[in-house]
């Protein structure tokens, strides 16, 4: 592991503005960073793991841009000490991480796999060893393909293997997590694995994809009355992936067509889980693609959450033509090709408030890709640190409009298997060498790390000048 020993770069690294932002923030927000177990982990084949769905999609040809796999990754199974280090020198002080259904139950259903555990106990322990809380996700996409053999998430009793899945787990890690959350992105699951067929497990159909996302929600509140019922010290939640949904143009079309997105993508999440309903707009453009719904099952999906996570990255423009046409305009760009929209991300957070009674939130993603390399050791990222600036002056904006945000998790902590772009997509803070697992920090893990510094110390001070007060009183 290389870091670097200027201990001042990150500092110079700040710019003038970053201490004022750096004031901005609470006493006790959570700074962390977050990865995923099919994205960092490897080791797909060994100590009894399982197949997952990302593991045989993975074989299809053409299925992932670079014909590669997570089989390997960033080798995190065998080098979790090393980035748990990684994460301390980085004075971050919370990891968001997934557990690999697949590595603890390798059939997804029956007996338990306890060297799979075993990884994640040390995991836990290690990371609270160095004061980094684990906040732990339980289904970022991993799906046992012994399950998707029997239907997968289009089946329902999918839903009751969950469950079984999560109690265990709360079991062994529950009085250890600083929160636990049931889902990563359903509509990700739901609509580009089901629906585009571009990710596991590559299906096509907007019917099976509605259930889908029906089952996941499901399958989510259920959890969390498994959870509750055996007492599960953590807080519990789910992460959603949203985006503020403009129309292309004032057009009667795209003005509709934008509509219908936001229900798509952020009401018929946010409804369900928080008022106990889909949106009515989004069931009529369905029609005979609405799921089948059971009586009762949406107030099992309207279960109180102790915390919503919420993975911003871009705002969603839409609209009838192709191509849309603000997106031709020389607007900034990702390496992903997303739009770099930092007042999306206030403007998401002001809406969700007016429209719904939220929990606690905490950004649960946030980053970008870009073109890095390692010249003479080091990694010049600037547009990654201008991103993470503007994006955290978003939150802190939104925090101004009285959101309750309580934590940030930068995307990601580690260079790592990018879905179906593979490995060409670079999102990590840290650079990762493939070839020999040599982890690099960039520049932006300097200015994090040297952010993180400044954002707590002014909490403090803050903190310490209002608790005076208090006493002086
Ligand atoms: C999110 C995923 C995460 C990562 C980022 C770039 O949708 O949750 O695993 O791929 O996008």
């Amino acid at each position: 592991m290389l870091i670097r020993s200027d201990r001042h770069a990150g500092n110079r690294l700040l710019g003038p503005e970053a201490g004022a932002l750096a004031g901005r923030f609470p006493h006790g927000f959570v700074w962390g960073v977050a990865t995923s177990a099919y994205q960092v982990e490897g080791a797909a084949h060994e100590d009894g793991r399982g197949d997952s769905i990302w593991d045989e999609f993975c074989r299809r040809p053409g299925a992932i841009k670079d014909g590669s796999s997570g089989e390997h990754a960033c080798d995190h199974y065998h080098r979790s000490d090393e980035d748990i280090s990684l994460i301390a020198s980085l004075g971050a002080n919370a990891y968001r991480f997934s557990i690999a259904w697949p590595r603890v139950q390798p059939l997804g259903a029956g007996a338990w796999n306890e060297r799979g555990f075993d990884f994640y106990d040390r995991l836990v322990d290690g990371l609270l060893e160095r004061g980094i809380a684990p906040y732990l996700t339980l289904y970022h996409w991993d799906l046992p393909l012994a399950l998707q053999e029997g239907g997968g998430w289009a089946n329902r009793e999918t839903a009751e293997r969950f469950v079984e899945y999560a109690a265990e787990v709360a079991r062994r890690l529950g009085d250890r997590a600083a929160a636990i959350a049931t889902h990563n992105e359903p509509w990700v699951v739901a609509i580009l694995g089901h629906e585009a067929g571009t990710f596991a497990p590559g299906l096509k159909s907007q019917k099976v994809a509605m259930q889908v996302s029906h089952h996941l929600l499901l399958s989510h509140g259920m959890a969390l009355q498994a959870l509750r019922a055996e007492r599960c010290a953590a807080p519990l939640g789910i992460v959603l992936n949203q985006a503020p949904v403009h129309a292309a143009t004032d057009s009667p079309e795209d003005l509709a067509r934008a509509r219908l997105d936001d229900g798509l993508t952020i009401r018929w999440y946010m409804d369900a889980l928080l008022h106990g309903r889909y949106p009515q707009d989004v069931l009529e453009f369905l029609g005979e693609d609405a799921p089948q719904v059971a009586a009762g099952d949406l107030d099992i999906i309207r279960q109180p959450l102790d915390f919503l996570g919420i993975n911003y990255y871009t705002r969603n423009l839409s609209g009838t033509g192709t191509p849309l046409a603000p997106l031709d305009n020389g607007r900034e760009v990702t390496d992903m090709g997303w739009e770099v929209f930092p007042g999306g991300l206030t403007e998401l957070l002001l809406r969700l408030q007016a429209d719904y009674r939220l929990p606690p939130l905490y950004i649960t993603e946030n980053g970008a890709a870009y073109r890095d390399r390692v010249v003479d050791g080091r990694v010049v990222d600037v547009e990654r640190i201008r991103y993470l600036h503007r994006h955290i002056a978003a939150m802190a904006d939104a925090l101004d409009g009285g959101v309750d945000l309580r934590g940030y998790f930068v995307w990601s902590l580690l260079d790592n298997f990018e879905w179906a772009d593979g490995y060409a997509k670079r999102f990590g803070i840290v650079f990762v060498d493939y070839a020999t697992q040599r982890r690099t920090l960039k520049d932006s893990a300097l200015w994090y790390q040297a952010f993180c510094a400044q954002a707590r110390a002014a909490a403090d001070i803050a903190s310490s000048t209002a608790h005076g007060r208090s006493h002086g009183r």
